[in-house]
């Protein structure tokens, strides 16, 4: 069997498969580890295996690689890009930098290597509000790329922070209309949301959060019944945990896809995974001048997190 294949050969190379929550659930199943991309950027921080399967996008394997260099990095399809990342590119992002002065720069970890060395300190979305609102508050930010979370934070701290005009295909294109109508279908139900939605989904959201987030409040809380609007993999987590509770989907705008499901984490599958153990390819480079740079913000953010206690 593939799955028992998968685990022989990561114990004989030494190396720890790390899982998000998008992942598919065979994937998932798999893992050494699973969670949302703060939790992964701690575990390739503080792992002794000697090389890391990112089962996840680019974005999370280059963060994989900048924390820890002396290790090998590899994600099972070097193509599973990030559609938020992508709509951040470096030529125009310095640009947009030089045009603001005087500002800080907060990315969230959504972002290039290329983009997190012209930054000061990164997010992600477990942590992304605390440590905007630990900068005084007449302090000059930007927030890139996810316009949405931009707004979303701004809305609940009272800032004005420049917003990069950048968002992810599937948390745009969840349907408000559709999701009013699963209310009316399902009233009891909680709509939890990810703060990358539009904030038309967000002001209807009984809950709002990080993937992991997300997961811990269905867990904990005593409703029966929970309407996701998020990328649809995390669903396979909160139904392992919460084996008695329902949760439905968020549908799309356009009924003829499968939008709530992101194309690039997708990308990985389990022939893929084995693959990439088996021949230790792809794996992810980066020059030691990119790796140096990008790692001074996402160090700040992990040393913040842990000083806000997140
Ligand atoms: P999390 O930070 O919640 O893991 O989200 C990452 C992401 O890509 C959301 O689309
Ligand atoms: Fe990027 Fe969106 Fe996929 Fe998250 S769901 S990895 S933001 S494209």
């Amino acid at each position: 069997m593939i799955v028992e294949k998968i685990k022989r050969l990561a114990a004989e190379k030494k190396a720890v498969i790390l899982a998000h929550y998008y992942q598919e659930a065979a994937i998932q199943d798999v893992a050494d580890y699973v969670g949302d991309s703060l939790a992964l950027a701690r575990w390739a921080a503080s792992t002794d295996a000697e090389a890391i399967v990112l089962c996840g996008v680019h974005f999370m394997a280059e963060t994989a690689k900048i924390l820890s260099p002396n290790k090998r990095v590899f994600l099972p399809d070097l193509a599973a890009d990030c559609s938020l990342a992508d709509s951040c590119q470096p030529t125009e992002f310095a640009a947009f930098v030089k045009r603001h002065p005087d500002h800080t720069v907060i990315s969230y970890v959504n972002t290039s290597a290329a983009i997190k060395t012209m930054t000061d300190v990164v997010v992600t979305s477990s942590n992304a509000r605390q440590i905007v609102d630990s900068f005084p508050p007449d302090a000059r930010l930007i927030f890139a790329p996810d316009r949405n979370l931009g707004n979303y934070i701004n809305s609940v701290t009272g800032r004005k922070m420049v917003l990069w005009e950048g968002a992810c295909h599937v948390h745009e294109r969840f349907s408000l209309e559709k999701i009013l109508a699963l209310k009316g279908d399902f009233p009891n139900a909680l709509v939890l949301a990810h703060p990358e939605c539009k904030s038309v989904i967000l002001k209807v959201a009984d809950y709002i959060g990080s993937t992991s987030a997300l997961l811990n409040y269905a867990t904990k809380s005593e409703s029966q019944e929970f309407i996701v609007a998020t990328e649809s993999g995390i669903l396979h987590e909160m139904q392992e945990k919460n084996p008695d509770k329902s949760f439905i989907p968020a549908p799309p705008n356009d009924s003829t896809c499968a939008c709530n499901e992101c194309s690039f984490m997708k990308l990985n599958t389990l022939e893929k995974l084995y693959d990439c153990l088996k021949n230790e390819t792809p794996e992810i480079f980066l020059d030691t001048a990119t790796i140096t740079a990008a790692a001074k913000p996402i160090l700040r953010m992990l040393e913040l997190s842990n000083k806000l206690g997140l």
